[in-house]
């Protein structure tokens, strides 16, 4: 990649306002304006300009700009939309991990491990390591992530948690109701998360989460989780469910009733899961990395997307059910184990995370929607999926300069 001043760059010591993007041998922009799902236009040219897209087309008709970045016949994407992470925490499970691939079950048990782990560190130290994943993300083409709690369960742990979320990104998530910790009754800790907790959060989130799962005896049934949510969006934040990952259970279809953005898992649906989430406006955020982590059955994406669902893709980033941030893993695995295209899994890589997101500035390359560009060292989006585990993605800096490489 270079980046050259262009003829009319303005006399030294003026900013730079504009960017040329060109050499972009295939342009993913999501917008159907230039045909199919994904929009795409080869021998193509981007113009960023103050964090926004200003221009999109072919190469030929690009515009004079301040500055001009030569991609050399590489393909440019959304930025990824990791709709779904829980960053901020301390410790590892690698042991709980390997034992898991020795064969023993999850059942979201090893949370109480983060939690301690996670509780015992400093500031300091928590912002050290969020700062190395949104690093770590950022290099393999993430723009846009979204963090929940979870690894408090306190007043204090969970708004400090969500605190230091908020430094890194807008999309941050109250998970209070991730489990009930080790020792506390059931029904008062319900009532601390719905009460001193959510109000010590909201100022700090955007949303609320529940872990709403029977087969779990650590998190939350069908009508806690309802008291939860209802709390949630009385205190003026949007809703979002981990549903249905170990069996089928009450999560989607109480996600779809009460008009949650996502519903996140979906790993065990019924039928009437799939009609719900069909006619409601739920979008079905798939992480396969978990099932890959968990070595369980993958969700059946074909039956949601036959069905017209949305899906969204994401990491679901955490120590204990798949500690990976790799967008790129996701969407190979969703072509290779859940039978989505190349164009189905980036598509909800990027647009349907901004779907799970309700956001209409990312997700899509367009005029007046953010800069937010990821560069793949390849000539087509295919090589997402066709080269797996090599780290050909890396996000662009918002005035169009390629960010380094770790
Ligand atoms: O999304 N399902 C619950 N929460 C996380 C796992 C958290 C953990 O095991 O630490 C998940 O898979
Ligand atoms: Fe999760």
């Amino acid at each position: 990649m270079t980046t050259t001043p262009a003829s009319r760059t303005p006399a030294g010591g003026m900013p730079v306002t504009s960017t040329l993007v060109t050499g972009i041998a295939e342009l993913v922009t999501n917008d159907p304006a230039h045909g199919g799902r994904l929009g795409l236009l080869t021998d193509a040219a981007v113009v960023v300009s103050r964090g926004e897209v200003a221009w999109v087309g072919p190469a030929a008709r690009a515009p004079a700009a301040d500055r001009r970045v030569d991609l050399h016949g590489r393909a440019v994407v959304p930025g990824f939309v990791d709709a779904h992470t829980h960053l901020v925490f301390a410790g590892d499970r690698a042991a709980e991990f390997a034992a898991r691939m020795a064969g023993e079950r999850y059942d979201g048990g090893g949370i109480a491990t983060t939690v301690a782990a996670t509780r015992a560190a400093d500031d300091a130290t928590l912002r050290a390591l969020l700062a190395a994943r949104m690093a770590e993300l950022r290099a393999q083409g993430t723009t846009t992530v979204e963090i929940k709690s979870g690894y408090g369960l306190s007043v204090a742990e969970e708004a400090r948690l969500l605190r230091l979320a908020a430094e890194v990104t807008g999309e941050t998530t109250f998970l209070g109701a991730h489990v009930v910790p080790a020792g506390v009754d059931r029904s008062e800790y319900l009532e601390l998360v719905i009460g001193p907790m959510l109000a010590a959060c909201a100022p700090h989130s955007r949303w609320v989460d529940v872990f709403c799962e029977s087969a779990s005896p650590h998190a939350f049934d069908g009508d806690e989780a309802r008291a939860v949510l209802e709390a949630g969006r009385r205190a003026g934040l949007g809703l979002r469910v981990h549903g249905n990952q170990l069996a089928p259970g009450p999560g989607v279809a109480l996600a779809v009733q009460l008009g949650a953005a996502s519903v996140d898992h979906c790993t065990h649906l019924t039928a009437a899961d799939v009609d719900a989430l069909a006619a409601g406006h739920t979008v079905a955020t798939l992480l396969p990395g978990v099932e890959f982590s968990t070595r369980s059955p993958y969700p059946d994406a074909r039956r949601l997307l036959d069905a017209g669902v949305p899906i969204a893709l994401a990491t679901d980033c955490n120590p204990g059910t798949c500690y990976s941030s790799s967008m790129p893993l996701v969407i190979a695995l969703a072509v290779r184990e859940m039978g989505m295209t190349p164009a189905e899994a980036l598509w909800s890589a990027t647009a349907g995370g901004a779907a799970a997101l309700r956001r209409d500035d990312i997700g899509i390359l367009a005029p007046g929607r953010r800069a937010d560009l990821a560069v793949l060292d390849a000539p087509t989006h295919l090589h997402l999926a066709y080269r797996p585990g090599v780290p050909i993605a890396r996000a662009l800096a918002g005035d169009g300069t390629p960010a380094p490489r770790r």
